[in-house]
């Protein structure tokens, strides 16, 4: 068996901003409400010409460069994302032709805030068992174009982004690499968080159009007790799973949905908030893109360095959630 070896990190934020005070022209909310239930500051928007795939392409670009790989090199694409470019293709193929890959295999997945999570789950299978040797692990969201700005318990939370990560196949004696990595899905609880129209149980007709049945949809309360819950589980897991206790760890990277939901989750292992990546504030919630994001924030401005110990945890629509624990 390999080992699986994070080569290359990278991310993208598109160039556009919207704050807290642009958003209290739009809906009935306030900056301060924002910024003391959430945390979220400002978030980036796509420009009107850019789609989840040019994201992707930017943030993989990247991370190509840190791993000192090129393209040709790469042979699995995968794209975690729930606002992809079109129904179909999936955007994985459109990522693959823009960075000009060769005939490789390409999809996406569906897995809403912890695709990220799942996909290096799925990646690390793909190469312990020597299947593949370099794969891109992206994880992009255009939620933007999927907010209903009348909507305020929604459109205040969610950004666009896009995070990659080059995993390479190691030898089995390679200190830094994916130790854990674990994933759950809870479906019976799908209606909590979803963007029901436009679908094939509920095709676009004017009346899906006409009650922004195409717009996500959110119960709050709800998503944010389930979040606690499992993403204090999902860690208590990945650390059992390597008999690591909290105290060994050197950052907990989690999925940046609410700095409240963050709190609580750390609180729960007596975690410093100082070893806790957050970039909430900044970006608000990128679903998908979130984790690669912040690593790639962290990473970049030299707080999370090589051969750290960190673990990663998340939770979204589904109820889907996960979490792993790598040494950097
Ligand atoms: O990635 C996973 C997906 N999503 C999440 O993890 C999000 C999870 N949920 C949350 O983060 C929080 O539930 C929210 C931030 C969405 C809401 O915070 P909350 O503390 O649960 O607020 P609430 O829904 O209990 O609302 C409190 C009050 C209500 O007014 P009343 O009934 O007390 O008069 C709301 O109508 O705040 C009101 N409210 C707002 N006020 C200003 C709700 N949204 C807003 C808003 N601006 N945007």
């Amino acid at each position: 068996m390999f080992r699986t070896h994070v080569a290359g990190v990278g991310s993208y934020l598109p160039e556009k901003i919207l704050t807290n005070y642009d958003l209290e022209k739009m809906v009935d909310t306030s900056h301060d409400w924002i910024v003391q239930r959430t945390g979220i500051e400002k978030r980036h928007v796509v420009a009107d010409d850019e789609g989840c795939s040019d994201l992707c392409v930017k943030a993989a670009q990247r991370a190509l460069v840190d791993a000192k790989m090129t393209i040709d090199q790469i042979d699995l694409i995968l794209v975690a994302t729930v606002s992809p470019d079109y129904k179909m293709p999936a955007t994985a193929c459109l990522v693959q032709a823009k960075l000009g890959a060769k005939n490789i295999m390409a999809f996406d997945l569906n897995a809403a805030c912890s695709g990220f999570i799942y996909g290096l789950f799925v990646a690390d299978q793909f190469i312990k068992t020597g299947a593949y040797k370099h794969i891109l692990v992206i994880g992009a969201e255009n939620l933007t174009r999927l907010l209903n700005y009348k909507d305020r318990d929604t459109c205040i939370l969610f950004g666009d982004g896009a995070g990659a990560f080059v995993v390479s196949q190691a030898p089995d004696t390679e200190k830094n690499y994916l130790m854990t990595a674990h994933a759950h899905a809870e479906g019976a609880y799908a209606e909590l968080l979803w963007a029901k129209g436009g679908g094939t149980r509920h095709p676009f007709t004017q009346q899906v159009l006409d009650e922004g049945g195409h717009f996500m949809q959110m119960r709050g309360k709800e998503i944010f007790k389930n979040a606690t819950r499992t993403m204090a589980a999902c860690c208590r897991e990945a650390l059992e799973a390597t008999h690591i206790a909290p105290e060994q760890l050197d950052w907990i990277v989690p999925h940046q949905a609410n700095m409240r939901i963050t709190e609580a989750v750390a609180g729960q292992f007596n975690f410093p908030m100082e070893k806790i990546v957050s970039t909430v504030h900044e970006t608000g919630n990128t679903s998908a893109a979130s984790i690669p994001i912040a690593f790639d924030m962290a990473y970049k401005d030299g707080r999370i360095k090589r051969g750290q110990l960190i673990l990663l945890t998340a939770f979204g629509a589904g109820l889907t959630s996960g979490s792993a624990i790598l040494r950097f």
